[in-house]
């Protein structure tokens, strides 16, 4: 079993956007800049949050977080966006989610220009990720795409299977790995057969948000397992896949924490830096 280092990989990637950074100030007298919106109390969010601005800080771009407490209306939302849409000096706009329940989370992810849109979630970038046009592509999907070039795993013809269907993972991952030419299956909760599925899989993406869901007697041997599961289980953090119990069967295998994780946030860091590019058409 060899382990796929999302933290190496990412620190590797985050070192080359430090430098293009420093390259893009030098050429524009600026940085790309971005702006984060965090609305309410949610814990987990505000630990992404801060590591997504010590990620920001790490690679010398400008960072502003904007915190709204959990009352705002949507109509305040909006405007937040659309003035954030209309500075010049702000080149991406993430929404940190889950936003309160009485929020529409996807019609305000919509009210974000697509040029700025860096987590890819609006329909207009998941509508050109579906049409193979370039776009802003969401971040976790993007970073386990690149996780798998570093270690050069070829998906080209081979069984690929996505548990979970999520807007920010699941059907991303679904079409990036179509776009490599693996035959895909998306399964889900009211998948039957589940087990005879993922056995099937030679490169087996679990986001399901259920701790050490996946055990030894769904995996094939040899797979690729990459675990997009951030739980937390009576021993502290885990995936959804079982990592002791499948680590003898599997070929490669990402860790948790320190796996999909921070490619999720340096990829985020690399959108805004594209954002930022394309405003100078220097794409
Ligand atoms: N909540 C969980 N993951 C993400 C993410 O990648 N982006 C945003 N905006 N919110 C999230």
């Amino acid at each position: 079993m060899q382990l796929l280092d999302g933290k190496l990989t990412a620190n590797k990637i985050k070192k080359q956007l430090k430098l293009e950074v420093e390259m893009l100030k030098e050429k524009y007298n600026r940085v790309p800049h971005l702006a984060i919106v965090l609305v309410g109390e949610v814990e987990a969010s505000h630990i992404y949050v801060r590591n997504k601005i010590k990620a920001c800080q790490f690679v010398g771009m400008d960072v502003t977080l904007i915190q709204k407490d959990n009352t705002i209306t949507t109509q305040d939302l909006k405007t937040l966006i659309h003035n954030l849409n209309n500075d010049d000096n702000i080149d991406g706009i993430i929404v940190q989610l889950p936003l309160p329940k009485h929020i529409d989370e996807q019609q305000i992810i919509n009210v974000i220009n697509s040029n700025k849109d860096v987590d890819g979630f609006g329909i207009e970038n998941k509508g050109k990720l579906f049409s193979g046009l370039p776009c802003l592509k969401s971040a976790t999907p993007y970073g386990i795409i690149k996780l798998l070039e570093e270690y050069n795993i070829d998906c080209v013809g081979k069984n690929a299977v996505v548990v979970g269907r999520s807007n920010i993972v699941g059907k991303p991952m679904s079409i990036m790995l179509l776009d490599k030419h693996a035959t895909v299956t998306i399964c889900h909760s009211k998948t039957k057969n589940l087990q005879e599925i993922t056995k099937q899989a030679d490169i087996l993406v679990v986001a399901i948000g259920r701790a050490k869901f996946i055990t030894k007697d769904m995996v094939k041997q040899g797979a690729v397992v990459i675990d997009v599961g951030m739980n937390r289980d009576e021993n502290g953090l885990c995936g959804d896949v079982d990592f002791e119990d499948v680590k003898e069967i599997v070929g490669y295998i990402t860790p948790v924490p320190g796996g999909v994780g921070p490619l999720t946030i340096t990829m985020l860091l690399n959108n805004t830096i594209e954002a930022f590019k394309s405003k100078f058409k220097e794409a």
